[in-house]
């Protein structure tokens, strides 16, 4: 519900309340985002301070959005360069607008089906406004935040910023919890206390990246799992990012969006910017009542509309990859999927290596056409062989790449970023295709129609192995070289699009080196991506623990794969790769030709175990009980299904269920305190055993004694229709 009175607006959601409001001179402050307010509560505009002259006043005021030169000198949201070289405005609200439905933002991946819209528009005198777009999500406590900058003015202006969120907080201390990483150890939680000063994350390398996520978590110093004061914002977008938090005299500041690096979108009269969206969370309860209503959102209204609804199941799939990388032909694949057929897969993926000439990483990105030394029948022979054996058919590529040695290259040398008179990088031996120009863009959809026509390909793995570098276009002026990153993700994000509508039934999981662009822009077209390349179990525990901050499990790419693991060399238990598979997408990636019939047979029961309870793991409310330490030596998670009839409980590592228990480690609790169940319930495991809902809470949850590597122990709860209660 958006309420409006006297130019001040209160955005409530269930269990949240969002307040901003023009003062005297027309100037939009923030003035409250925390627990649900009554519904008509008034907006408490700042007070003045005690001999503040209107000019400081101005630095200590809470802006919606912040912009430079005329008194607030604090991080600025947004950077005009207007044609006389000024650089500054001041910011006026001149209306604002309340509608039914949710705004749109051209060309930009965007959550969907909100309830309601708030406009306010802010106008500077030399020309630029700033429409500020809010929409509220009542039932999911989550409200979406956008701004479209316009040139209303009668010469050109040029935006050097363009942020999507500024969001001022009182002076009492923060923490800042943001998720860093590298290639195969992707999104690890760093919280530190907000110092006076700037702090910032963001990306430069053209994708969100491995190295820092675009989604940032702000709470009280004493927030916990389950405790406090919590506000989470991730950003709708793929590309380069910052996200600045400033602390000062004047209290807190938070400013996301775009980089401004290598950023300058010039408004013609008339003209305007989108810039991406932000979602935002308040949570009173803890980090956890944050990510679970992150989760609940992204699931019901970000993620793809034929991949909301929990209870479509998601094929249990086997990639190609790690059993042959770039070594197999036709009889080598169809012996991996006779394995997977036996071991009741639905799906093979068929990774990199299959198209023309691509025996290594050094050729053939860019041609689209299988390769017919290693599939004489081509792909749609390989399709019929696998729909033979009862599996659907998958395939890897990667559109945005090109190899140096590659048809397209030797046809479209302009094609690739490229800065004229300089030899263009090559990362993992490819070029980057100029996703900026409309008629690349165009030329690999034509290539992916004719690939997606060709047989039922059912799933497609997009990959972008590699960063941005010489990010100019051949096609763009000298003076707009500052929009190529934008129009490149805008090229991106076009032809996603394209691909799902015109194959309504296609399941896309995207992916980048593993988890490098894992956030809600790439939700939007695929409901899965690739988590990470590295699969070993404890990696895995605290990637995933990482990654579901902001994203929900059913989004983690997760596959059980071999030990000893091909990038760690470590052991797991089966149990445990099991648990960090069926924490996410459940897949496999390993050489199921040498596995008897036993050892096929062994896998069976897990994927039984997921067809039955897979709307359960991938809609219900995750809970962490014990989040994965540094050592790897123990982490346990459940997942609860909404009407709280069923959950499954998960916990893995010596220090929870091991035998051998190494002496540094705390004596492990004989019991695992579960949250989220009803209390006054009983429930019963699947070997009957019962437990009142109220022990489970209290006393916890016997675990066994398991031994072996990093062992696991998986449990399936169901609320009983009968009261009667043992253990
Ligand atoms: C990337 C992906 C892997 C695999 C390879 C293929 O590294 O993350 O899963 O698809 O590319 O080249």
């Amino acid at each position: 519900m958006i309420v409006c009175r006297d130019a001040c607006f209160t955005l409530h959601t269930a269990h949240t309340s969002y307040q901003l409001c023009a003062d005297e001179q027309g100037r939009l402050l923030h003035t409250y985002y925390g627990a649900r307010l009554p519904d008509d509560a008034p907006n408490l505009r700042p007070t003045r301070a005690p001999h503040a002259e209107a000019g400081r006043r101005l630095n200590l005021l809470p802006f919606e959005c912040s912009a430079p030169g005329t008194g607030d000198f604090r991080t600025p949201a947004v950077l005009p360069e207007y044609a006389d070289g000024s650089l500054c405005a001041d910011l006026q609200m001149v209306g604002a607008q309340v509608t039914p439905g949710k705004y749109e933002l051209p060309g930009l991946p965007a959550f969907r089906g909100a309830e309601q819209t708030l406009c306010v528009t802010l106008r500077d005198c030399a020309g630029l406004e700033v429409e500020l777009r809010y929409a509220v999500f009542p039932q999911h406590d989550v409200i979406t935040r956008a701004a479209v900058y316009r040139n209303t003015g009668a010469a050109p202006l040029s935006l050097r910023k363009a942020s999507s969120l500024c969001l001022d907080f009182d002076t009492r201390p923060l923490d800042m919890i943001t998720l860093h990483g590298k290639w195969s150890q992707e999104r690890t939680p760093e919280r530190a206390p907000l110092r006076y000063g700037v702090q910032s994350v963001g990306s430069m390398q053209g994708v969100s990246s491995h190295a820092h996520n675009p989604a940032v978590a702000l709470c009280r110093p004493d927030a916990d799992e389950e405790h406090g004061d919590c506000w989470g914002f991730a950003l709708v977008y793929s590309g380069n990012f910052l996200c600045e938090a400033e602390r000062s005299e004047s209290g807190n500041r938070l400013v996301m969006g775009i980089h401004p690096h290598q950023f300058c979108w010039t408004l013609a009269p008339g003209e305007s910017f989108v810039a991406p969206e932000v979602a935002m969370v308040y949570a009173a309860d803890g980090l956890g009542g944050m990510r679970r209503c992150f989760h609940r959102a992204i699931r019901a209204h970000l993620l793809p509309e034929r991949w909301r609804d929990m209870n479509r199941p998601r094929p249990v799939l086997l990639n190609s990859w790690e059993a042959c990388y770039f070594r197999f032909d036709q009889d080598r694949l169809l012996a991996l999927a006779e394995a997977a057929a036996r071991a009741g897969i639905d799906l093979f993926v068929l990774d990199d290596g299959w198209f023309k000439g691509r025996d290594a990483d050094n050729s053939s990105l860019g041609d689209w056409v299988a390769d017919v030394r290693k599939l004489p029948e081509g792909l749609e022979g390989l399709c019929r062989r696998l729909q033979a054996l009862g599996l659907d058919f998958g395939l890897w590529i990667e559109p945005e790449a090109v190899s140096p040695d590659s048809d397209l290259f030797r046809l479209h040398p302009d094609w690739a970023l490229r800065v004229p008179g300089r030899t263009p990088l090559t990362l993992r031996n490819q070029y980057v295709l100029d996703f900026s120009r409309p008629e690349v863009v165009q030329a690999l959809w034509e290539q992916l129609h004719r690939l997606l026509s060709s047989c039922p390909i059912r799933y497609i793995k997009w990959d972008m192995n590699r960063k941005l570098s010489d990010v100019y276009s051949a096609a763009l002026p000298a003076d707009r070289q500052g929009e190529v990153y934008h129009r490149y993700m805008l090229g991106v994000y076009a032809l996603q699009k394209q691909l799902t509508e015109a194959f309504p039934d296609l399941l896309l999981e995207n992916c980048a080196a593993g988890g490098g662009r894992f956030d809600c822009g790439m939700l939007c077209y695929s409901p899965q991506i690739w988590c990470s390349d590295n699969t070993d179990a404890r990696s895995r525990l605290s990637i995933q623990y990482g990654t579901s901050l902001f994203y929900p499990p059913c989004t983690m790419g997760s596959h059980f794969s071999i030990v000893p693991n091909h990038y760690t060399g470590r052991t797991a238990s089966v149990e445990a790769r099991m648990a960090c598979a069926l924490f996410g997408t459940f897949g496999f990636e390993l050489d199921l030709t040498g596995y008897s019939p036993e050892a096929l047979a062994e896998l069976r029961p897990y994927i039984d175990w997921y067809r039955a309870h897979g709307a359960l793991l991938r809609g219900g409310d995750l809970y962490w009980l014990l989040p994965p330490d540094a050592a790897g030596s123990g982490a346990a998670w459940m997942v609860v299904s909404p009407d709280r009839d069923e959950a499954a409980v998960f916990a893995v590592g010596d220090a929870l269920c091991g035998v051998e228990r190494a002496s540094t480690l705390p004596s492990p609790p004989p019991r695992l305190p579960l949250r989220g169940l009803c209390a006054q319930s009983v429930y019963e495991d699947a070997d009957g055993v019962r437990y009142a809902g109220a022990q489970l809470l209290a006393a916890g949850l016997p675990l066994p004694t398991l031994r072996g590597d990093v062992p696991a122990y998986l449990c399936y709860l169901r609320r009983t229709a009968d009261p009667r209660t043992t253990a």
